[in-house]
């Protein structure tokens, strides 16, 4: 059985307790992160970090994250329950004000803070070599998707979707232009360049975004941030996604159209193996 982290405590998973007046079970009134450890070590773990701190503030949480706390929590759980790779899931809530109200409980009023480990594995898996399909869904998610809020229904039903359609995930689409996956961000490369939507309030801004980026421009791969269409999706040489769980995944099938010769691309690849060098010499 697992040990997960509740409210400062360690105890078993079915020892962990949360009111049923919790904003976070009311009103979905919560933030999230997912750190993913590779080797019994986090990846990218100051960029989860940083982005809690401002969803909450996008929140008006007000609360002040501290880091080497949350760090000593990772840590302990990963040693814990004997975390070779899988992922650190972290939720934190506006609280248990006792009752249900849509006006916020007093500013101490305490957090609901819930740390679990998901074993999983991360590298090496099939997808790599393989790749996923993907079908495209209207995108029917509220207007402030950068911020790592837990109201993922609309996530969950379009990847339900996807999988009804006999594709892995779904890319989700604005007024026919792709904003992202239903819990990864999204890429395209045509002629050798990379496209991949701009930072907006449209999109999560990736922790793995950034870092591949960083990794293009490493590799002097050239890089246009602007929104594409999904029938330049289709015409597209390869497409990738990017999430802390999946590092860079190839997307060889979108709609039914093969992209490009149907099976992971150059570009990806060396994105991926680049990001895994880089991220595990900077692993905590
Ligand atoms: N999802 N876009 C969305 C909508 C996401 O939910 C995620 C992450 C990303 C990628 O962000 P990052 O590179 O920081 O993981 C983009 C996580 C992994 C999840 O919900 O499980």
């Amino acid at each position: 059985m697992r040990t997960v982290y509740l409210n400062g405590d360690y105890v078993p998973e079915n020892e962990a307790n949360v009111s049923i007046f919790d904003r976070g079970f009311l009103f979905a009134d919560g933030v999230y992160e997912v750190t993913t450890v590779v080797d019994g070590k986090l990846i990218g773990f100051d960029g989860h970090i940083e982005r809690l701190q401002r969803s909450l503030n996008e929140l008006k949480i007000n609360y002040k994250v501290n880091r080497e706390e949350l760090l000593t929590v990772h840590r302990e759980l990963v040693a814990r329950n004997n975390i070779d790779q899988g992922m650190i899931y972290l939720q934190m809530t506006r609280g248990n004000p006792g009752d249900r109200d849509f006006a916020f409980p007093p500013e101490d009023t305490p957090l609901t803070v819930v740390l679990f480990t998901q074993e999983k594995q991360i590298i090496g898996t099939s997808i790599e070599t393989k790749g996923l399909k993907v079908v495209s869904v209207d995108d029917l998610r509220w207007g402030r998707r950068d911020i790592k809020t837990v109201q993922l229904l609309f996530p969950s039903l379009a990847k339900m979707e996807a999988k009804e359609k006999g594709a892995d995930d779904a890319w989700l689409m604005q007024d026919g232009y792709v904003t992202e996956g239903t819990s990864n961000n999204a890429y395209i490369v045509k002629d050798g360049k990379i496209i991949t939507r701009d930072l907006s309030n449209d999109i999560l801004h990736g922790i793995t975004r950034k870092s591949v980026l960083a990794c293009a421009k490493l590799l002097q791969m050239e890089v246009e941030e602007r929104p594409f269409t999904i029938e330049e999706a289709y015409a597209a040489d390869e497409a990738f996604a990017t999430s802390a769980s999946g590092f860079t995944n190839p997307i060889v099938e979108i709609d039914g159209n093969k992209v490009g010769t149907g099976k992971p691309g150059p570009v990806g690849d060396r994105l991926r193996a680049l990001y895994i060098a880089e991220n595990m010499k900077a692993a905590i």
